[in-house]
């Protein structure tokens, strides 16, 4: 290494779900740095055993999400010189999520919930029907558009409280995906969605503080989907859909 290269200091988490600790590296700094190309520097350079999880280096997969200093981001989207502090930084997984091995955190919980808010598509004609047509001006379809671009990356979910303090809890993303689902007029499940998503761990759980909008970083508003679903179960609820 040339004897004029800055390095930073560089805590990274290693462990497993059953325990570990920050391990600090010294990654040498360079003009256009990115999180992620700090954390590849390290697997090439420093420890290969370390474990990390990306895809597409672009902001497109979403599968690059960790803890930088305590705020969840994309790594491949976060360049080091808006986040290091007195030449330091510290990548942990995702959180609210268990660690399966140093950053790379399990999905499985964040995708269950998706299931279990009944974020899929419930169909009303099959294959053999004329396809519908939607305008795209569409009130049903505009609403349903603004949650479209969800590319599942978790970061919501790690920057919620509210799942911090309750397990149980479905949320932002996959309450942002039932609301979709929700205003599709292509979609037949409106009351299924809705007995989904106002159970125990459903939408009025949210304490409305927005983390998880602020930390979108498709800039998606899991927030106001909430409020929908909230508003939504509330009528069904007061025109005697639902038992009490
Ligand atoms: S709403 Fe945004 S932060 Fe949450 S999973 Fe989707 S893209 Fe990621
Ligand atoms: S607004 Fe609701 S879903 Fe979003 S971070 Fe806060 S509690 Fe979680
Ligand atoms: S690697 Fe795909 S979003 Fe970062």
């Amino acid at each position: 290494m040339n004897a004029r290269t800055k390095e930073m200091q560089v805590s990274v988490w290693r462990g497993t779900a059953a325990g570990g600790r920050y391990e600090t590296f010294a990654v040498p700094e360079q003009e256009n740095q990115t999180i992620l190309d700090v954390v590849t520097w390290i697997q090439q350079y420093a420890d290969p055993s370390l474990t990390y999880r990306f895809a597409c280096r672009v902001g497109m997969c979403g599968s690059c999400a960790m803890m930088v200093n305590g705020t969840p981001r994309w790594t491949c989207r976060t360049h080091v010189k808006k986040v290091v502090r007195n030449g330091a930084v510290r990548i942990g997984p995702l959180r609210n999520l268990p660690v399966i091995k140093d950053l790379a955190a399990d999905m499985d919980p964040f995708f269950d919930k998706w299931t279990a808010a009944e974020g899929r598509h419930h169909p009303g004609i099959s294959r053999a029907d004329p396809v519908q047509q939607i305008a795209p001006d569409n009130p049903g379809r505009v609403v349903a558009n603004a949650g479209i671009e969800c590319i599942n990356c978790g970061v919501c979910y790690a920057a919620c409280d509210t799942v911090a303090g309750n397990p149980d809890y479905l949320g932002p993303a996959a309450l942002q995906r039932a609301w979709t689902v929700l205003n599709d007029v292509k979609d037949t499940g409106g009351q299924t969605v809705l007995d989904a998503v106002s159970g125990t761990g459903g939408c009025h759980n949210c304490h409305s503080i927005g983390s998880c909008t602020t930390c979108c970083p498709n800039e998606l508003d899991p927030l106001a989907a909430i409020a929908g679903l909230k508003r939504e179960t509330t009528r069904a609820y007061l025109r005697g859909r639902r038992d009490a």
